[in-house]
């Protein structure tokens, strides 16, 4: 037997490495000796590594977003001159898939909008009517391995682990159609050309009520943009009003131009997508408008693999002309559920005094 093992496995496995940089990230977790202080674990996020770290860097990108929002816009800095302009020095733009209103991500999102802490929304079908929906009754916690068959018997239809009642749409019908029928009315009398975010506005307005998230986008008038408005139960009462009561017409295309007048004429713009489809690629689309956002976070479980565009990393979007060559993107790969509340946390809730500082909800 010889006495030392092969030089060729020890040269392998001891290889010398080269001098890293002396200020590079040391990987340490949270050390619960000292205490439960959920802002202090949530710190130690950068150095955790894997999604954490990333969850720590969208925390930064945000604050960032903030920090310039905060800034002035001085004369002639890009949004003058235009009906739509935004007074912010970052102009954000956020944007959620409809599970996010079913769950009880539509609390931070209200939060968000009641505080004037975004200026533009864009969401799907269901991230409109679920936020009324809830106004008129609730949503429930079950299970994800609830038989279809037996709820779809007794009348209860499954999002997820979350239960919503088929009833809560017959109230939603008989709230809705009232409101078509008159808003079928201002269009034919008063000539009202109606947009999806025009009609968004108008459900804020007729739902009078502080859970909603569209009531306070309505109070604050905070444009939501949903060009896919009838792909939900909206879209299954429009069809309905269209038999009872022929005629209301949605304009897409003076939207598209409202929003993305909104991109344009911005002295910076910031961009918060949570999920990805129609509310992602619209809100990137939008800046490309201006040659690309200053600032990105994504929060999707997409992965890239396929090429679809739920899953591009920032990067794709880059070479898009949607997000700047020299921003700081961030993409965290979790169930926005999870994260997106603590996000808020360590972002707009923690700078709540300076970002309400001056403003009044009229
Ligand atoms: N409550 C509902 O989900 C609901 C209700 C009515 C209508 N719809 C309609 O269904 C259509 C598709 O819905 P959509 O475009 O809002 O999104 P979606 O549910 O199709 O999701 C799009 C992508 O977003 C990502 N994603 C979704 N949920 C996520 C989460 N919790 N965390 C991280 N990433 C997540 C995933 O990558 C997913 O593939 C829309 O037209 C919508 O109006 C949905």
């Amino acid at each position: 037997m010889a006495d030392h093992a092969p030089s060729v496995a020890m040269e392998a496995v001891l290889k010398p490495s080269c001098e890293l940089p002396i200020d590079m990230q040391k990987i340490r977790g949270y050390d619960f000796n000292q205490g439960v202080d959920l802002h202090a674990v949530l710190k130690s996020y950068i150095s955790t590594g894997f999604q954490a770290s990333s969850m720590a860097l969208a925390i930064q990108e945000i604050n960032l977003m903030i920090e310039k929002r905060l800034e002035p816009v001085e004369e002639g800095e890009g949004n003058e001159s235009d009906e739509h302009r935004s007074k912010s020095g970052c102009t954000i733009f956020l944007g959620y898939t409809s599970n996010l209103i079913s769950s009880g991500v539509r609390e931070s999102i209200r939060y968000l909008v009641e505080h004037k802490m975004v200026d533009v929304i864009v969401t799907t079908a269901g991230g409109v009517e679920e936020d009324f929906i809830k106004c008129l009754a609730p949503t429930y916690l079950g299970e994800f391995s609830l038989s279809g068959k037996e709820l779809r018997l007794r009348g209860i239809n499954r999002l997820g682990n979350l239960l919503v009642p088929n009833d809560n749409y017959c109230k939603f019908e008989d709230w809705l159609m009232p409101i078509l029928d008159q808003m079928l009315l201002e269009q034919n009398t008063e000539g009202t050309r109606w947009t999806p975010s025009k009609m968004i506005h108008r459900l804020g307005k007729e739902i009078n009520n502080t859970d909603s998230v569209y009531y306070w986008a309505y109070k604050n008038n905070i444009p939501v943009f949903s060009p896919a408005l009838t792909d939900g139960s909206l879209g299954d009462m429009l069809y309905f009003h269209s038999f009872k009561n022929p005629g209301l017409v949605l304009d897409i295309v003076e939207d598209i131009r409202r929003l993305n007048s909104q991109a344009v004429f911005a002295k910076r713009t910031g961009m918060i997508i949570l999920g990805g489809g129609l509310v992602k690629h619209h809100i990137c689309n939008a800046n490309l408008m201006r040659n690309g956002a200053e600032h990105a976070v994504f929060v999707n479980t997409g992965q890239e693999f396929d090429g679809s565009d739920s899953g591009a990393r920032p990067d794709e979007a880059i070479s898009w002309g949607k997000i700047k060559t020299d921003a700081t993107p961030v993409k965290v790969y979790a169930d926005a559920s999870l994260v997106f509340p603590l996000i808020v946390a360590e972002t707009f809730a923690l700078h709540a005094d300076k970002l309400t500082a001056g403003k009044k909800t009229d």
